[in-house]
């Protein structure tokens, strides 16, 4: 499923960018490996339209997990069991890194590294009721003080199959350094998988940290915004041309409008945002696309600026 005799470049989970039609693209583009956007595991026992939707996978998806975010070990069963009904998931994955403030008054996402007991139960009962390929975590290098190697040890014990570690305290947000060191002493630490997470941005990088950390691959997040086909670039180990660009860019509307209808058109503007920085007359061309409402016009302003 997960072919670990080469390193992995996997897509990070985004809450708010990385959905079905961005997925679909990065997958295009050499992806190993996907997430869905964080979901609450309660969100998953009422199965409203809203949450089936965001679990739905694209089919050249495969592998492909969900993640979910759950307080207690009660909650996280009840989701699992919900996420078993759909075959089409391959993996399911357990936040242990959000930082918001929502989160850690509710007590899930980083949060959980205060309280290994219960962690160790979630995980615990995560690995007996699921019924997918893989389960995997992804998890912060502690809260405020660095344990990552502590915490890992009993992330892998209570029973996950592969670790994603960002490399930031929970604490840090998402600012500072990415301390590759911890992750590299996790590596190290661990019989499971890890993949090493934070600041890759592009296919050097990729190289360095993964020849720094030992891991057994690099997960990007905010790297492939509005750059998808870095996971490409990373396997070429050279950027891809203009014209290559503009293709991703136009399929990526398109993947939209098809998922979304008209109103993809309107989510598309931050993507437009971003696809834009660098360009001569970007801020123009910004000022446009905020104002477009239909795909037609969506198409052809970005067939001409590209
Ligand atoms: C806007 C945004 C949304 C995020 N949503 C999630 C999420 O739903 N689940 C998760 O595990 N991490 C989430 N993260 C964290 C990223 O997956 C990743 O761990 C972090 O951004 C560091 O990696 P990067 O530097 O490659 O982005 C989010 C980060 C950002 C900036």
């Amino acid at each position: 499923m997960l072919n670990f005799n080469f390193p992995i470049i996997a897509l990070a989970p985004l809450a708010g960018y990385t959905d079905l039609p961005f997925r679909k693209v990065v997958k295009k583009y050499d992806a190993d490996w996907s997430i869905s956007e964080m979901i609450n595991a309660n969100a998953l026992k009422y199965q409203n339209e809203k949450t089936l939707k965001m679990i739905q996978k694209n089919s050249n998806e495969t592998p492909y997990s969900v993640q979910i975010a759950a307080n207690n070990a009660e909650v996280a069963k009840a989701a699992v069991e919900v996420l078993n009904e759909y075959d089409f998931i391959d993996g399911i994955d357990l936040n242990v890194g959000c930082p918001v403030k929502k989160a850690i008054k509710s007590g899930y996402g980083g949060n959980l590294l205060n309280e290994p007991d219960n962690l160790s139960e979630i995980i615990s009962t995560i690995a007996k009721t699921h019924n997918k390929k893989f389960f995997s975590v992804k998890m912060r290098i502690g809260f405020d003080e660095i344990n990552g190697v502590e915490r890992a040890k009993l992330i892998e014990d209570s029973g996950a199959d592969i670790l994603t570690v960002h490399g930031r305290t929970v604490k840090q947000m998402y600012s500072g350094e990415t301390n590759y060191e911890e992750i590299k002493k996790i590596k190290a630490s661990l019989k499971i998988p890890v993949l090493a997470n934070g600041n890759i941005d592009s296919y050097k990088k990729a190289k360095e940290v993964l020849e720094f950390t030992n891991c057994d691959g690099v997960m990007i997040g905010r790297g492939a915004i509005g750059n998808p086909w870095i996971f490409k670039e990373i396997k070429l180990q050279r950027s891809i041309t203009k014209e290559e660009k503009k293709d991703v860019i136009i399929e990526h509307l398109k993947a939209m409008i098809e998922w979304y209808g008209e109103y993809g058109v309107i989510l598309f503007r931050k993507h437009l945002h971003t696809y834009s920085k660098g360009y001569q007359g970007a801020s123009e061309f910004r000022t446009k696309v905020n104002a477009i409402t239909s795909s037609k016009d969506m198409y052809e302003l970005v067939k001409e600026f590209f």
